[in-house]
């Protein structure tokens, strides 16, 4: 009662309306036997429901385990601007870091073009964590100078991307099938030394017309876009270390990308030199380098995190996917795919669908704060990163790691 009275002075009916009530409530739920189950009750009502949404917002779901950071480079050529923008935006999250870079075959026009694009971006300069690498590269399909882009980025974004946790390459034809809070949410709770890298030792065929073979790079050498070399020379398998193969595709932890390019241990540049003239370095040097190196061979997880869909046998590209390949795409629960047609029906569908993203928008996830009125991106405005709302996406790729990490999988199929 002494409560009652210091906080009722001035209006005495309601002060003892409220004593009635209360006392009404007493006997009330004395007689359910239930204390308080009436004041939980008015709380709810009265503090209105901003309250209960702070108090969502307050309690993420990726707490405790902090959501991690990815690092992204998305490549293109000649033409993959405007799809290189699109998937930007799809896999856009004020958490992440990210480098794009269009090579030297696309036209200075083109590549200004996304310059422009990425620099007069309000949330990325509010964020800063978008760059693109200006002096464009010349990269040759199946050639070394692959990997040296790929290294190249790594190196800015170790130098330049602050925290991250792992590093995932991507190009203008690849695609996410999950929102960016479902990966974060997924990989919240996964150690970070993870490597997520398609290999094998079973070289088989590309003994004969990869690893015997010897090229030479014109990236290296020319100023124009060409084909491969091939020298007259063959070479055979080396002893040094085991050759390994897989998919171009990878999401690699930090600790890795560090030892690939910090280079105090030996291996990862004696393994580059080796791949120099190799054909389709991309399919073997990180591959060849991290199941050679003791301290790492058992952080790999056998996956390139990608559906690809191959001709039976496969063809040097993979299919374009259809429309016809959702269901297949989705059974993957893989967190991307390629190759798209650019533009095409299938992708807005992925936006539709998986990933409640408008046209030109970002996916929207729990750190877009605008109030989207008036066809406005309600990622626009950039709320707390760390909210993460993971949807149907997380829980698929949670069916693949989980797969993945199982007993009988992890292990068995690490480097062998
Ligand atoms: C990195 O991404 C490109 C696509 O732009 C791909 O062709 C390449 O093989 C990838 N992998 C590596 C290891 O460079
Ligand atoms: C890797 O795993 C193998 C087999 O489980 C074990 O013998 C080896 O010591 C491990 N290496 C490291 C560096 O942890
Ligand atoms: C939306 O449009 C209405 C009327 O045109 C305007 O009053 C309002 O300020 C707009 N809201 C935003 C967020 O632009």
């Amino acid at each position: 009662m002494q409560f009652l009275q210091r906080k009722c002075i001035p209006p005495l009916v309601f002060c003892s309306i409220f004593a009635l009530f209360l006392l009404f409530f007493s006997t009330f739920s004395h007689f359910n036997g239930v204390p308080f189950l009436f004041f939980h009750h008015i709380s709810a009502i009265g503090d209105s429901f901003d309250f209960v949404e702070n108090q969502l917002k307050l309690t993420p779901v990726s707490t405790p385990p902090s959501p991690p950071r990815f690092a992204y480079l998305i490549s293109g050529s000649a033409g993959n601007g405007d799809m290189l923008k699109r998937v930007l935006l799809a896999i856009y999250h004020p958490l992440n870091q990210y480098v794009v870079h269009l090579d030297r075959k696309a036209s200075p026009e083109e590549r200004l073009a996304l310059e422009e694009f990425v620099k007069g971006y309000k949330v990325f300069n509010e964020v800063g964590n978008v760059r693109m690498i200006v002096k464009a590269n010349l990269i040759t399909y199946k050639g070394p100078t692959m990997v040296a882009n790929t290294l190249h980025a790594a190196a800015i974004l170790l130098r330049e991307g602050g925290d991250w946790d792992w590093f995932i390459n991507l190009s203008a034809s690849d695609y996410p099938l999950v929102t960016q809070d479902d990966l974060l949410h997924t990989f919240s709770n996964l150690p970070r030394d993870l490597n997520f890298i398609d290999h094998t030792s079973k070289i088989g065929w590309k003994a004969g017309q990869r690893a015997k073979p010897v090229i030479i790079d014109p990236g290296l050498s020319s100023l124009k876009k060409a084909e491969v070399a091939w020298v007259k020379e063959r070479r055979s398998v080396p002893t040094a270390f085991k050759l390994f193969t897989g998919s171009a595709w990878m999401a690699l932890s930090r600790p890795f990308i560090e030892y690939c390019i910090w280079g105090w241990d030996n291996l990862p540049r004696k393994v580059l030199m080796y791949y120099t003239n190799f054909v389709s370095s991309p399919e073997g040097y990180f591959h060849t380098v991290i199941c050679n190196a003791e301290p790492f061979r058992n952080t790999t997880v056998n996956h390139d995190l990608h559906f690809i869909s191959w001709d039976n046998p496969p063809k040097q590209h993979p299919r374009r996917l259809r429309l016809v390949h959702m269901k297949l795409m989705l059974d993957s629960n893989a967190p991307f795919a390629r190759k798209f047609y650019p533009n095409g029906r299938l992708l807005d569908k992925i936006d539709a669908e998986l990933l409640s993203r408008g046209r030109e928008m970002f996916t929207p996830g729990g750190w877009c704060a605008g109030s989207g009125e008036n066809g406005t991106d309600p990622c626009s405005v950039v709320g707390t990163p760390t909210v993460l709302k993971a949807g149907p996406g997380a829980k698929r790729l949670q069916l693949l790691i989980d797969f993945l990490l199982s007993s009988g999988t992890f292990r068995e199929r690490q480097c062998k």
